[in-house]
């Protein structure tokens, strides 16, 4: 049957350098929301990175290979400028501890100063991941510490191959 509702679509930008659980509750939350989302590897001037993009890219990728409304896309300008290209006007963030608010905040208004239409939207991350971060696991993981449970298996693999870790503690 046609649909005469326009998809719902937004945009989830991050860092994921790489993704960990706590991304992936915020993703499985929004699927219960919008229609398509667009995972997108967005540049973060203040970060430097562990993975390559095409890394990051391609754990994502694997991950939700089996969900149709999952898309995975990359972009090195500003994230308004993505968005008026696919016609998207909805950012999807998560919101962990209080340490989160200020940057997020900042980020919503700034983006919706360069765009009017532009909808930032927060969710809140499973209480399982409100302190998890993916630069404390790779701190961890860089130094021999577990961690299993806190990013996918396919990401895990990944992070002890890059950091050649014989984790014995798993
Ligand atoms: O996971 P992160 O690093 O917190 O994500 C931040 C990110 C990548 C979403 C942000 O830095 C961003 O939007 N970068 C794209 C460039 C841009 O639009 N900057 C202005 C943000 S108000």
């Amino acid at each position: 049957m046609e649909d005469n509702f326009a998809k719902r679509i937004a945009i989830y930008p991050g860092s994921f350098d790489p993704i960990t659980n706590g991304h992936f509750d915020i993703i499985k939350r929004a699927m219960r929301i919008f229609d398509e989302i667009i995972i997108l590897i967005a540049f973060n001037p203040n970060k430097s990175y562990f993975f390559t993009v095409e890394e990051r890219m391609e754990m994502i990728r694997e991950i939700f290979q089996d969900n149709k409304e999952i898309k995975v896309d990359c972009y090195s300008g500003l994230l308004v400028d993505y968005m008026k290209m696919t016609d998207a006007n909805i950012i999807i963030r998560g919101m962990r501890a209080l340490s989160d608010f200020e940057y997020e905040f900042q980020m919503a208004l700034m983006n919706r100063r360069q765009s009017k239409n532009i909808e930032t939207v927060f969710l809140m991350s499973g209480f399982k991941w409100f302190y998890t971060s993916s630069q404390l696991i790779k701190e961890v993981a860089s130094l021999g510490g577990s961690v299993k449970g806190l990013v996918p298996d396919n990401v895990y693999q990944k992070l002890m191959e890059k950091y050649n870790t014989n984790n014995i503690r798993g």
